[in-house]
């Protein structure tokens, strides 16, 4: 292959053949092609769209760049959930738990946040003491024992994603189905659970930003994950204001901790017990969608969900008495109320804004090698529909100084709209897609 004709070729519209993506792939991941080739086939690829067979040749190259995990020691049902990531998105913290409480064995590998989106490793990693980097034997022996772990995914795992991904950032080449489906699927297929689930988000704080985009995403992971031999299923949910109320780091640990003791309840609560009732589903824990909701529901109660988050910080170093007393959790000097300015309905937020206002904050990063802070964040209580009287609070800033806090609060102001009407609540779950139906280019 000549890899100048590849780049023709895609550039062209023609299909390019699975051996020489491959070779591309491979190529790449080895140091023998350089990064303004594969810059350059990225942008082809984005312009002139992939074919679904294109697709699953980049995907099976990504995970034969690569290990897999071998997950035989585990006597399962082995489970994986996945984000397409958003903002005040910490289902991982309460899901996780509360699926090993149901007997599924949950491998969660996780990222780190960029950009608008925040990462279920700085969250974990707020915790004092708590180690996210465990070796391959390391987190086996702790699914076994325990039924859970959260963690970094190990540097031998798809390293093409890792290359491609830091380049696709910064080549403006992100946001193309085929392959952010590949560089999803890719890493789920090397994390070898049995049962995958995708909560693939839509609207103002997601990649996608529209349900039709995202169901497009979901189909082709989906059928990437079932042909092969995967018990796939995604759900497509709302992403138009954050998932739950807080943004930030300790701050949505917190939040966690609170539900995992049982006395909330929220849009984040709900869409935490439905995901566990899908991955009991899939998996064959529960006999259907609702027995692995009710179930969740009654181990949330119960306190097992929250003895189970416990056991997880405990097995990963991190210091447990955060479960019992979470101000051990790092709490910014500045706590700084946002206050209704006018007497109306909360019709639209900016998701994308508050997340980017979390992170002017200092709790996210714009590349990974940015250090964030994880005592900063803000909270949002008001959701969309919800009626506010002018002066009532509505929202907290933390930050480490007024001024960081002020900017903060424009931050979440400019990001609200407001109707003098009543406004409809979204919906939470848009859709379910377990089929394996695909409409690529
Ligand atoms: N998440 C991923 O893992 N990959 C992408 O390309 C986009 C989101």
């Amino acid at each position: 292959m000549h890899i100048v004709d590849l780049i023709a070729a895609k550039r062209d519209g023609h299909a390019v053949s699975a051996d020489d993506l491959h070779q591309l792939i491979l190529g790449y991941t080895a140091n023998d092609i350089p990064d303004y080739q594969m810059a350059a086939f990225l942008m082809a690829g984005y312009l002139r769209g992939f074919t679904y067979d294109e697709t699953a040749a980049l995907t099976d190259a990504m995970l034969a760049s690569g290990d897999q995990l071998d997950l035989s020691p585990l006597s399962g049902p082995t489970v994986d959930k996945h984000s397409t990531g958003g903002v005040g998105d910490s289902t991982t913290l309460v899901v996780a738990p509360l699926a090993a409480e149901l007997g599924m064995q949950i491998i969660k590998l996780s990222g780190r946040g960029l950009g608008f989106t925040g990462g279920t490793l700085d969250k974990l990693e707020s915790i004092p003491g708590m180690r996210t980097q465990l070796t391959t034997n390391e987190l086996i022996a702790q699914v076994g024992r325990i039924g859970l772990a959260v963690c970094a995914q190990t540097s031998d795992l798809v390293p093409a994603d890792r290359a491609m991904y830091a380049l696709r950032d910064v080549t403006a080449t992100v946001g193309n189905i085929a392959l952010i489906a590949s560089s999803i699927m890719s890493k789920k297929l090397a994390g070898g659970a049995q049962s995958i689930l995708l909560d693939v988000k839509a609207g103002s704080g997601a990649f996608m930003k529209t349900t039709d985009d995202a169901r497009a995403l979901a189909r082709v992971c989906v059928a990437l994950g079932k042909s092969r031999g995967r018990a796939t299923r995604a759900v497509i949910t709302d992403m138009s204001q954050p998932l739950a109320d807080t943004v930030g780091n300790a701050i949505e640990v917190r939040e966690a901790i609170e539900v995992l003791r049982g006395n909330r309840q929220s849009r984040f609560v709900d869409l935490c017990l439905a995901l566990v009732g899908h991955l009991a589903a899939l998996s064959g824990a529960a006999a259907d969608v609702e027995t692995g909701q009710e179930r969740a529901a009654h181990a949330l109660r119960s306190g097992a969900g929250l003895d189970r988050f416990r056991r997880l910080i405990e097995a990963q170093g991190g210091d447990p008495r955060v479960v019992d007393d979470t101000s051990l959790l790092p709490m910014a000097p500045i706590v700084h109320d946002i206050h209704a300015q006018q007497d109306a309905w909360l019709a639209t937020v900016d998701t994308e804004a508050i997340g980017r206002g979390s992170g002017a904050l200092g709790a996210g990063r714009e590349t990974l090698d940015d250090v964030i802070d994880p005592a900063v964040g803000l909270a949002l209580h008001a959701k969309i529909g919800d009626r506010l009287r002018r002066g009532e609070v509505m929202g907290t800033i933390l930050a480490r100084s007024e001024e960081e806090a002020r900017v903060g609060e424009d931050a979440v102001l400019g990001a609200l709209g407001w109707s003098d009407r009543p406004v409809d609540a979204p919906p939470l779950i848009y859709d379910v897609v377990d089929d394996a139906e695909v409409r690529l280019a």
